[in-house]
């Protein structure tokens, strides 16, 4: 199977299990933007759950509940992201961002019912052991709180009114918290799942993670909104501080390349069986969305 027709094939089944926890919600607004800040999106972060299961003998269905978890923390990161006091942000997935199709306030509240829906997801008994289970919710916390996501979304924020533009260092702290940790976190489950060794995957998601983010601050230069569904050209006025403001647009390409194959190569301990994660690692830096 092709990378893309993978990728499509696996975010149905999330989809699936987002619906289902969904289903028998009062059907009030804030119920309705959850549902809809959970369409759309390419689902890389539950693709890597389901493969990192997959190579260790894990079927998606026991492993379904961790990625539908990572896409709707994501999801929440997504709803936050775009608010005004955020990236005031009026476009998402190709459609109204959540407080522009209804209010802040049912925004701020939708994301946080995703956030704790994501760890509800996360209590599914199909996932084996309590004790498997607890290391996810441990893991998913960390990736999602304070040393992890936010903490990389409150440097973001900080970095637009720095008196001096972030270092090399900085900026990859940045990157490896808002953007990284949920993505190292996705590519680890499997592993954890199975009570296996992470330290593979873990390398190959701390630079999967990063390249992510580059090809990201790359397509708000290069993209369009028709293919990306979200607004371009934002960043530089912004201050944002990426790998395109700190080397220009060829560097952080060349960067994104490098970290690929770092990535590709941290893969080597699983042979061929990982040649999946080795055809996202190329989609990573090769989207157009
Ligand atoms: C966008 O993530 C936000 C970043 C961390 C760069 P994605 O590019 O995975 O967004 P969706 O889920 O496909 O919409
Ligand atoms: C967002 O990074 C990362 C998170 C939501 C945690 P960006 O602000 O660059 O993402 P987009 O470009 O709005 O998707
Ligand atoms: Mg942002
Ligand atoms: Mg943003
Ligand atoms: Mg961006």
């Amino acid at each position: 199977m092709s990378f893309p027709d993978a990728l499509k094939a696996d975010a149905a089944l999330v989809q699936v299990r987002l619906d289902a926890a969904l289903a028998g919600h009062d059907p009030v607004p804030v119920v309705e933007a959850m549902r809809y800040a959970l369409r759309g999106g390419k689902r890389i972060r539950a693709f890597l759950v389901l493969e990192s299961a997959r190579l260790h003998g894990i079927a998606p269905e026991r492993a379904v509940s961790v990625a539908a978890a990572v896409e709707a923390l994501h999801a929440y990161s997504l709803v936050h992201d775009d608010l005004p006091c955020m990236d005031d942000d009026d476009l998402r997935r190709g459609q109204p961002s959540v407080h522009v199709k209804w209010d802040e306030a049912t925004a701020v509240l939708a994301g946080d019912a995703l956030q704790t829906l994501a760890f509800e997801l996360l209590c599914d008994p199909e996932l084996g052991s309590a004790e498997r289970g607890l290391a996810l919710v441990r893991g998913l916390s960390r990736a999602s709180g304070a040393q992890g996501m936010v903490l990389g979304q409150a440097l973001d924020i900080a970095a637009e009114t720095a008196p001096e533009p972030l270092t090399l260092f900085e900026i990859t702290r940045l990157q490896a918290g808002k953007t990284g940790a949920l993505i190292c976190f996705s590519a680890e489950a499997g592993a954890v799942l199975a009570g296996a060794d992470p330290a593979p995957l873990r390398a190959y998601a701390e630079a999967l993670g990063l390249a992510f983010q580059i090809a990201d601050d790359v397509l708000d230069v290069e993209g369009c909104e028709a293919a990306t569904g979200k607004r371009v050209g934002k960043d530089a006025g912004a201050g944002k501080a990426t790998f395109v403001s700190l080397m220009g647009l060829d560097g952080a390409k060349r960067r994104a390349e490098a970290l690929i194959r770092e990535a590709e190569a941290a893969l080597s301990p699983y042979g061929a069986r990982a040649a999946a994660l080795i055809g996202a690692a190329r989609f990573v830096i090769s989207r157009q969305s």
